[in-house]
């Protein structure tokens, strides 16, 4: 799986913009602000049909225009594709892959799949649960193909529920509603919930023998799913609690309220761990996510890694270059340190400047 060649219209700050990619790493530089991120996201956006940071298709438009193209070639295995993106202002977007128009974005399931590593990855451990459950979200849409439909019902729902918890108390007639919601509720969570179960504790199989590794066998890492309710018991859980949702207004019960915990050698790194044993569990996290979508998928996936590697210590750096170097990497950094010309075998560089990337071998 490779992604061969990228051209972008009028996307965040590119009027054009062309690349081709090497199959191996390719390096993208530039000071601050100069849309390093920008050219991951459109790649993001292109392979999964959202932005990995949760921007709006608007957003993404170029001031001033409006719409934005984005074109992608493909290899998978062994022949080209191309996916064609088209954002407008106040349509849905509109894509084609190999030129045919597809009618739900979920088509585009199973064609490429990346994997994108961000600073706030890293922080994940240490930050609330949000950021755990979008990692598992993020994930989850491209691994399994019902997942993406299942949530945004699921949220979609959720969202109705809650306004009708804050009326209810003006408009009694929501009380012959209130139980249909529920039981979508039910129906949908459980399978987020499952899904996730599932998830983690593959996850959970691969991380052991990497953070060992990471740690030199200092740390044992285990990665437990902590579901706000089980599938089993969602239906009576969010009956009992059904008089705290209506004094809260809020619906308290379900998988929107997941968290997953990270214990190392029996701590919960959430609470306990060091600033450097959360980064490490982070990203050995990063890392089993990628064997596991290999194991998975039979493909390795294609790598997005914005501006980690300056997070990064040179040991940690060192293992997680040295377990991608055979894997399509697009890696974003400010400049071009030793760290990165001494130790690893560079591909293509592409300096990105003044809404342009030169690029060269
Ligand atoms: N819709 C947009 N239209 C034009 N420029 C945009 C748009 N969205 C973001 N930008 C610009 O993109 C730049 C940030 O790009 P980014 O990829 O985050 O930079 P970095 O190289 O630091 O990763 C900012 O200068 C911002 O003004
Ligand atoms: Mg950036």
């Amino acid at each position: 799986m490779e992604i061969k060649s990228l051209e972008l219209q009028n996307f965040r700050n590119y009027p054009e913009l062309k690349i081709e990619f090497d199959e191996k790493t390719n390096i993208i530089y530039g000071d601050n602000a100069q849309g390093k991120t920008n050219i991951l996201e459109s790649v993001y956006l292109c392979a999964t049909s959202r932005s990995h940071k949760g921007a709006k298709d608007r957003e993404m438009i170029r001031f001033g225009e409006e719409e934005a193209h984005i074109k992608m070639i493909i290899c998978k295995n062994g022949l080209d594709h191309r996916i064609d993106m088209h954002i407008r202002k106040s349509k849905s977007k509109g894509i084609a892959i190999d030129g045919i128009p597809i009618r739900k974005a979920s088509e585009l399931f199973g064609l490429i799949h990346v994997i994108i590593f961000s600073p706030e990855d890293l922080s994940m451990v240490k930050n609330g649960p949000a950021e755990r459950r979008r990692f598992m979200d993020l994930e989850l849409c491209q691994l399994d193909r019902l997942y993406t439909s299942q949530l945004s019902a699921y949220n979609k729902v959720l969202a109705d529920r809650n306004r009708i918890l804050k009326d209810i108390w003006v408009k009694p007639e929501y009380e012959e509603i209130l139980p249909l919601y529920d039981i979508k509720l039910v129906n949908y969570g459980k399978y987020i919930i499952e899904a996730r179960k599932k998830f983690l504790m593959d996850l959970n199989d691969i991380v052991k023998d990497i953070h060992a590794s990471l740690t030199g066998g200092k740390e044992e890492l285990v990665l437990s799913y902590e579901p706000n309710v089980s599938s089993e018991r969602f239906d009576e859980e969010l009956l009992r609690g059904a008089e705290r949702d209506r004094h809260q207004k809020l619906t308290l019960t379900g998988p929107h309220r997941d968290d997953i915990c990270f214990l190392s050698n029996g701590i919960d790194l959430r609470k306990y761990g060091s600033q450097g044993q959360q980064r490490s569990a982070a990203l050995s996290l990063k890392l089993a996510e990628i064997e596991l979508v290999k194991s998975q998928s039979k493909e390795y996936p294609v790598l997005l890694l914005d501006d980690v590697l300056s997070e990064l210590d040179s040991s940690r750096q060192e293992n997680l270059l040295g377990r991608i170097n055979h894997i399509q990497t697009l890696l974003t950094c400010t400049g071009l340190d030793e760290f990165v010309k001494n130790r690893f075998s560079i591909n293509k560089i592409f300096h990105v400047m003044d809404n342009k990337a030169g690029g060269y071998q």
